[in-house]
């Protein structure tokens, strides 16, 4: 009842996590889109009035002129539309995923048993978990002192930026070391998603809320507070697509079960972001295909590094192990968790659908159990202590 419960709840949080995110990042890429492709107003008053830019639009059967003031506009409406709500129910339901997906099973989930670090391969769950929440504090406030201290005035924006990409290759190397795969993959993107919401919570929203009261109180805005803003929402910008990747990764074991995997993940993070990069100067009007077709030439390294190697299969014999060996060893190895009804505790219903309770399952999924069987990602944690001449068996299985 109670593994139902878990895995309904996270069914659910899931959903509101994805429609939270989708609200939010649509909404940030809007206002990008909007930001970039503001044209000098026609009109001669509203350049008076303070407009500097302005964009028409049509959408829905209507026509929007949308103005940005590029100070204060005479007098500021009281019903000004604020954005924070969409970033924060990201982040909560996002955390909230996290503790009832991973932390309430650390063992299975958040232990790397084959890192190359002893200690790693030997938390216990409970360290595991406390280790896991570390990594995303840490990773604010890193982040933030390095905001903070290389560029405070905004005016090192580009060096920060490169800053801010060598830190997200060593998050990617740490989290790869220290957590399994999967989890490393999600700590990764979470990592950048804390960012996300923290830079809209502690300083996008308080500065625009200070530019509000000064406005209002008829004083000159402290002009950091716009550059501030504008520089973590920049930050936010180019993290939108490595994030978005990094939380759909959870079903590639091909990517994140790799020994190369923080190779591959920092490959697909600077993709992204030159991808999105190549946007955000078309809706100015620049047409610059450099950008993603460096994306995809990461992307292509990326794939090109997490190609098989046939060379373990080439080496089995001729023929090919009995598929009754190989049966005996999915049953000793596998069924516990890959069964209608699991033995292992806190399994309610074969895990990611997959039953292999006869030999017509196991040769229907022959494929996808070579592969995570090849990675090392099943079994999950190695909690059936498979050995490598049974890894070995599996990869040599051919018919
Ligand atoms: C301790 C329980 C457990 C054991 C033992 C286990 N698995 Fe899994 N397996 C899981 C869980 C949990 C998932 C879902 C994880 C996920 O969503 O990535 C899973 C997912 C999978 C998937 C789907 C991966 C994906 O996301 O695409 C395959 C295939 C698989 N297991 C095969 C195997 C094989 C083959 C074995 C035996 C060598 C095995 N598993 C042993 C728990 C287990």
């Amino acid at each position: 009842m109670l593994s139902y419960l878990i895995e309904f709840s996270n069914f659910m949080l899931r959903w509101l996590h994805v429609i939270a995110a989708i609200a939010w990042i649509g909404e940030s890429i809007y206002f990008v889109m909007l930001d970039n492709g503001l044209k000098t107003p026609k009109d001669e008053n509203c350049r008076k009035k303070g407009v500097f830019g302005e964009m028409w639009a049509v959408h829905g059967g209507g026509f929007y002129h949308n103005q940005k003031y590029a100070t204060s506009p005479e007098k500021l409406p009281d019903d000004l539309h604020w954005s924070f709500w969409k970033a924060y129910t990201t982040w909560l339901s996002g955390f909230a995923l996290f503790i009832i997906l991973y932390m309430v099973n650390p063992d299975f989930y958040l232990v790397n048993p084959n890192s190359n670090w002893e200690w790693a391969a030997h938390m216990t769950g409970w360290q595991a978990n406390v280790l896991a929440l570390t990594f995303l504090l840490l990773g604010w406030v890193v982040y933030n002192e390095m905001c903070k201290r290389i560029s405070p005035n905004m005016e090192r924006d580009g060096l920060l930026s490169i800053g801010v990409a060598i830190m997200m290759v060593v998050v990617a190397y740490l989290s790869t070391q220290m957590f399994s795969g999967r989890a490393a993959f999600l700590l990764t993107g979470a990592v950048m998603a804390t960012a996300m919401s923290a830079n809209v919570f502690f300083w996008i929203i308080p500065g625009q809320r200070r530019i509000v009261k000064a406005m209002k109180a008829g004083e000159t805005p402290n002009p950091l507070d716009g550059k501030r803003g504008k520089q973590r929402s920049v930050h936010n910008t180019y993290f939108t697509l490595p994030v978005v990747l990094l939380m759909i990764s959870n079903h590639y074991s091909f990517a994140y079960s790799h020994a190369y995997a923080w190779v591959i993940m920092a490959l697909l993070i600077f993709a992204g972001a030159l991808i999105r990069q190549y946007f955000v100067l078309m809706h100015a009007g620049k047409i610059q295909p450099g950008y993603p077709v460096a994306g995809v030439l990461l992307i292509m390294v990326a794939f090109w590094i997490g190609m098989p190697s046939t060379q373990q299969a080439n080496s089995a014999t001729e023929s090919g192990p009995d598929i009754a060996d190989v049966q005996t060893v999915i049953e000793q190895r596998c069924v516990a968790c890959h069964a209608q009804s699991p033995t292992q505790p806190g399994f309610s219903a074969p895990p990611a659908g997959f039953a292999y309770d006869n030999l017509n399952q196991i040769l229907h999924h022959k494929e996808s159990i070579q592969q995570v069987v090849a990675s090392g990602y099943m079994p999950l944690g190695n909690m059936t202590n498979m050995t490598d001449e049974e890894r070995a068996l599996i990869e040599a299985w051919s018919e």
